[in-house]
């Protein structure tokens, strides 16, 4: 095969970094673990949010908020332009050219099962099974007869202590077993199972008893069972992810919605440079079930994180509001690309498809939160770059999803784009995407980071 019809050795090389990176990230704790290593790694100091923080310009920093979510930002060198220069003598006046934000944000967790609290359902003849409800909206039947894994945190009691322990079983322990087709003759005509009935993963067949998922996690976390007071615990889907396809263009694996923007994001902003502003990046938990939790898009954690950053700066609350004002978010949330077998599910002109770059998604709605002026910004950004994109919008018949821009947009308002990795089976337990969609991606969110983007109001915006 000619090497212009096989994707290319570096598309491989991102789409296999991508591979890794979703290995290390089981539940949506692991993922804010992960990337608080990838942070210390490249030189970022942890504050936590119970600390005074000391920042300055030229300083790289993260915090996080229930071990889930994580907001990372690098404070350019030059972003108090005038006000750093005067050594604050400036600050608060009006001739001073506002502090400026650019964000993205992706989301750590994806549709899973959660384990209960009472974690077995005894019987029926001798079988454990796992009691579990569902996180978030997955495609139910891509989670039969697949090995399974539980991954998450746990609580447990340690002296006059209560600590988090990260745990993850690395280990097939479960399986939700489907019927027999004898059983059940109409199963290809239509099958819509229950979740309480249906979707219970079987544990042990008789070899175990109550008890032993206790015994389990707590040898995980090297405690003893009776120390384990609470749990976090998530079904987790043990196929491997898997660069693909003759000529290599697929790339497939659990959690790639929405790890596949957190992983892009994280990589543009971690070797991006950009000294004239705040660059951000955030990951969240509970996309998946509303964003509306204490750590979630939706909670004060932006708002939280921004206005510490421009107090510690020296700088006052006229100053953070003018602040985002002159602020942009890149909201990345994966996209549908065009089905094989169902094109007629997509909109006739505004449709993506795999390998074709960073899709910019609209909606009259405004579930998402692209609009004219933050289209054009962004597509300025990545023309300049020479990175393609594409555009996604939902057939006019259908609802189509939303996603965190327009969320996280009711604490910390500001010019939004929301964009995405094109991909098929979202929500299913095992999707799949592009392999030169991994690098198209990381190279439009660094063009985006790297601009100097001067935005005045909604009237224009200059892209230096
Ligand atoms: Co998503």
């Amino acid at each position: 095969m000619a090497d212009q019809q096989r994707a290319a050795q570096e598309d491989v090389a991102a789409a296999e970094e991508l591979v890794a990176f979703v290995n290390a990230c089981p539940s949506m704790f692991h993922t804010a673990a992960e990337i608080r290593r990838r942070l210390d790694g490249a030189g970022f100091a942890f504050l936590p949010e119970t600390a005074a923080w000391r920042i300055r310009p030229g300083g790289r920093y993260y915090t996080v908020r229930n071990n889930s979510s994580v907001i990372a930002f690098k404070v350019g060198e030059g972003c108090l332009g005038a006000r750093g220069a005067a050594q604050g003598a400036e600050r608060g006046s009006e001739s001073a050219a506002p502090l400026r934000f650019q964000l993205t944000a992706s989301h750590a967790d994806s549709p899973t099962f959660k384990v209960k609290a009472v974690p077995e359902l005894d019987g029926p003849d001798g079988y454990v099974r796992l009691s579990v409800e569902a996180y978030g909206g997955m495609i139910d039947y891509t989670w039969f007869d697949r090995p399974l894994s539980l991954a998450g945190r746990v609580l447990v009691r340690c002296g006059s202590r209560v600590e988090s322990r990260l745990v993850s079983i690395d280990q097939d322990v479960a399986l939700i077993p489907s019927l027999a087709v004898h059983l059940q003759r109409g199963v290809n005509e239509g099958f819509s199972p229950n979740r309480a009935v249906d979707l219970c993963p079987v544990f042990s067949a008789g070899c175990l008893g109550r008890g032993s998922l206790d015994a389990l996690v707590a040898e995980a976390a090297g405690v003893d069972p009776a120390q384990v007071l609470g749990r976090d615990l998530f079904l987790v889907n043990r196929q491997s992810p898997a660069v693909w396809g003759v000529a290599r263009e697929f790339v497939s694996a659990p959690r790639l919605d929405d790890l596949m923007c957190a992983h892009a994001a994280l990589k543009a902003f971690t070797d991006a440079e950009n000294p004239a502003c705040v660059t951000v990046f955030c990951c969240f938990d509970n996309e998946e079930v509303g964003s509306n939790t204490k750590q979630g898009a939706m909670s004060t954690f932006l708002p939280d994180a921004l206005r510490r950053v421009t107090d510690a700066l020296g700088l006052s609350s006229e100053d953070y509001r003018r602040a985002l004002a002159a602020s942009m978010l890149v909201s990345c949330d994966n996209a549908h690309a065009v089905h094989p077998n169902h094109p007629e599910k997509h909109d006739a002109e505004n449709r993506c498809r795999l390998n074709g770059g960073l899709v910019i998604k609209e909606a009259a709605n405004q579930h998402y939160c692209t609009d004219a002026f933050s289209r054009a910004a962004f597509a300025a950004v990545c023309d300049r770059a020479g990175v393609p994109y594409q555009v996604f919008a939902n057939r006019s018949d259908m609802a189509g999803g939303s996603t965190l821009g327009n969320l996280s947009n009711i604490q910390a308002s500001m010019h939004a784009v929301d964009v995405g990795c094109p991909q098929l089976a979202m929500h299913s337990a095992y999707e799949t995407a592009g392999t030169r969609d991994v690098r198209l991606a990381i190279k439009a969110l660094r063009a985006f980071y790297e601009a100097d983007l001067r935005i005045e109001g909604a009237d224009a915006v200059e892209i230096g």
